[in-house]
């Protein structure tokens, strides 16, 4: 593992504001990766800044009557804030506005130009003569050739995803004046990628040998290698944007992708100079040593697997200073909002700002971070935000450092106890606190940021259970050492806890850290500390201070309401149901319950509520009639493998003998209802105990 790791996050458009989907998207884990990266004492920098160039900006500036200036400045300016709050440690956030970068851009530019790297093409290209411009990429607008979507843009179709070209596009029109288009000959630069295909798969190839690439970003990678690359231009005819000093191209600019991706080194500049060290970029960029990790949406993978690489390998030809290529380009899918797209204009979705004016910034990184779409979209849904903070954040790891430093407080003054002989119950959980910092840094290694979060919350709970087993409120009276034990011990997984929580919730884990009253701050610790009991006893703790508030259902209705446009269904959370006495072993051993496998599945007629299926159970066939017809169609059943109490006597419902009982999960209040499946293969007959 590199000792030095160069970490940037996609640049976003300032053209708007942004919202969960991109936290989910980039940030999010790009932050807990640095973050975990600093805790295992790697020297890292990581890097972000606004993307000002591109259609879209000039797009919002030409609607509002403001320059593309303004637009970028509010929009930096937000966005910046925004990240901030969301508790994001970017070293630098620059913009790709500043003349340092657009002179980096023009290195890259001109010395390609000037080795003959890029080709001159001229073609026929849309213009508007009432606006009297050019019309490049979504500056026109028509119907799609291929699935005949009436608004799709120049640039690319969002209904089915293909790629255009303006001039294909079916009816086209300005987005300017409403016009028709005509075509005009005008000149662009082509940068020749075709040319780097071989390479570039050998390059990808190579990498993800060493540091193994996700799934997905394979898969986009080889469908672009599969249809072949081809020439891209790398100019425009826009007047916003790096100017080009070219005789024939003053009145052209960079195309964004071309500037923005350079974006990560001119901000890796800034830093460089604002820190007072003009050459430590050069440590990070240009030092075969150091490992680059580029996070990103999906929707940006050829530009940062291909593209990117491309433009560096072409630099590195020739040049003795050569660039680093990503090590990896972890890319995630795309996080949903309550079932649906990220929508600004049918009013779905939330953007950080507003998320952040409504609660703290750490329940919504656990949340998203428990969520992220890694492999796959994932939802983010209200009610699954409120119940990972209330039962996770509040009832878990709040609770249980809340209640080991309220016990400590007022049973040993605030003092931790001496540590006395250690029983079965304290090695469990030692041996646990021991064995998770190796585990978890596996995950974040391999950038699966949910599994990580998965052991230590594991880790946590399993502390709650020590507690409660060990009953230091018991032992207290009976066994003076045994109490002191217990929480000694304790109060070391809370410290544990706080370095290794600390990449997702960071604000909280310093206020861990603050009630532990130890020196420092958990941002300085030693990610493998957390690995072994390290507070001496006589240490005097803090203050216990409120970790997590619990969010109340009326302010997640409001939520639902102001963001979905929808009203929000009923609380989920089960009412309480109604206990039974308890059972023994030999009561529960009456009831005989087995695998079964569903054959066939129908309608019983005139009944609404309920099918008849034909199941296997082992040899046998029998016949069951379940109450299930509102929640599964015949089909979704057929096939699968459930769970029956198989010495039920028979009965006959609606008229139709049922020979046992089909096991399935119900709830009062939202009317769910799940049939029970085993979870994995299972020949039917098995006995289920
Ligand atoms: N602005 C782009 C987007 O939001 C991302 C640019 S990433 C960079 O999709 F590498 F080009 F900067
Ligand atoms: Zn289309």
């Amino acid at each position: 593992m590199a000792e030095r790791i160069l970490v940037t996050a996609a640049l976003p458009y300032a053209n708007g504001q942004i919202h969960l989907g991109h936290l989910a998207g980039a940030y999010l884990p790009s932050d807990i990766y640095v973050r975990f990266q600093r805790l295992k004492g790697r020297e890292v920098v990581f890097i972000c800044g606004s993307d000002e160039h591109g259609v879209p900006i000039t797009l919002t500036a030409d609607k509002e009557g403001i320059t593309p200036q303004a637009v970028v400045d509010r929009y930096h300016a937000m966005n910046k804030a925004a990240f901030e709050k969301f508790g994001m440690s970017f070293d630098n956030y620059s913009r790709t506005s500043l003349p340092l970068h657009h002179r980096t851009a023009l290195e890259f530019f001109l010395d390609f130009h000037k080795r003959g790297i890029l080709k001159e093409k001229k073609e026929q290209q849309f213009f508007d003569p009432k606006a009297n411009m050019f019309l490049p990429d979504r500056y026109v607008e028509g119907t799609c050739p291929v699935c005949s979507n009436p608004e799709a843009r120049g640039d690319q179709c969002e209904r089915c995803g293909s790629y255009l070209n303006p001039t294909e596009l079916i009816n086209p029109k300005s987005k300017i004046s409403g016009e028709v288009p005509v075509l005009r000959e005008t000149s662009h630069l082509y940068f020749p990628l075709g040319e780097y295909q071989k390479k570039l798969e050998s390059y990808i190839d190579i990498r993800n040998k060493r540091d193994r690439w996700k799934d997905n970003v394979l898969k986009y990678c080889q469908s672009w290698f599969k249809d072949g690359l081809q020439d891209r231009a790398v100019t425009r005819d826009l007047d916003w944007g790096v100017k080009i000093p070219l005789p024939g191209y003053e009145s052209k600019v960079l195309y964004v992708w071309f500037d923005a991706v350079l974006g990560y080194i001119s901000s890796t500049k800034e830093w460089s100079e604002r820190t007072g060290k003009p050459d430590e970029w050069k440590k990070f960029w240009q030092d075969e040593s150091t490992k680059y990790v580029a996070f990103i949406g999906k929707d940006n993978v050829v530009f940062h697997c291909i593209v990117f690489p491309a433009m560096l390998m072409a630099w590195n030809e020739t040049h003795q200073q050569k660039y680093v290529l990503p090590e990896n380009v972890p890319a995630n899918e795309f996080l949903n909002f309550e079932g649906q797209k990220f929508s600004k204009s049918r009013g779905i979705g939330i953007d950080v700002q507003d998320f952040l004016e409504r609660f703290p910034a750490d329940p919504l990184r656990y949340y998203l971070a428990s969520s992220l779409p890694e492999y796959r979209d994932s939802d983010f849904y209200w009610r699954d935000f409120q119940a990972k903070n209330n039962n996770e954040l509040a009832d878990i790891l709040g609770n249980f450092v809340n209640r080991t430093l309220a016990f400590a407080g007022k049973t040993f003054n605030g003092v931790v106890p001496e540590r006395g002989d250690i029983t079965s119950l304290d090695r469990t959980i030692l041996d646990a606190l021991n064995a998770t910092p190796t585990a978890a840094q596996k995950c974040f290694e391999e950038y699966r940021f949910r599994d990580a979060l998965l052991e230590i919350m594991n880790l946590a709970r399993a502390a709650n259970k020590y507690f409660n087993d060990s009953e230091p409120w018991k032992t207290a009276k009976s066994d003076a050492s045994r109490c002191a034990t217990t929480i000694n011990v304790s109060i070391q997984v809370a410290r544990s806890l706080a370095v290794l929580m600390f990449p997702f919730v960071p604000s909280s884990c310093e206020k861990i850290w603050r009630m532990l009253a130890l020196e420092g701050k958990a941002a300085e610790q030693s990610w493998d500390s957390a690995g072994s009991a390290v507070i001496p006893p006589g240490h005097k703790l803090g203050t216990t201070e409120i970790l997590f508030t619990k969010i109340e259902d009326d302010v997640i209705e409001q939520a639902i309401r102001e963001t979905t446009n929808q009203q929000p269904a009923p609380s989920a959370t089960p009412k309480q149901v109604e206990e039974k006495p308890s059972i023994t072993i030999d009561d529960f051993k009456k009831v005989e319950l087995r695998v079964a496998k569903i054959l066939e599945c129908e309608p019983v007629p005139k009944s609404e509520k309920l099918l008849k299926l034909q199941v296997e159970v082992g040899t046998e066939r029998r016949q069951i009639v379940a109450g299930i017809a509102k929640h599964y169609k015949p089909e979704d059943l057929i096939g699968k493998s459930v769970v029956v109490v198989y010495n039920l006597q028979p009965a006959k419902l609606m008229g139709q003998e049922s020979k046992g009982m089909i096991l399935a999960a119900s709830s009062d209040d939202d009317g769910k209802l799940f049939v029970v499946s085993p979870l994995g293969e299972i020949a039917s007959g098995s006995v289920v105990r």
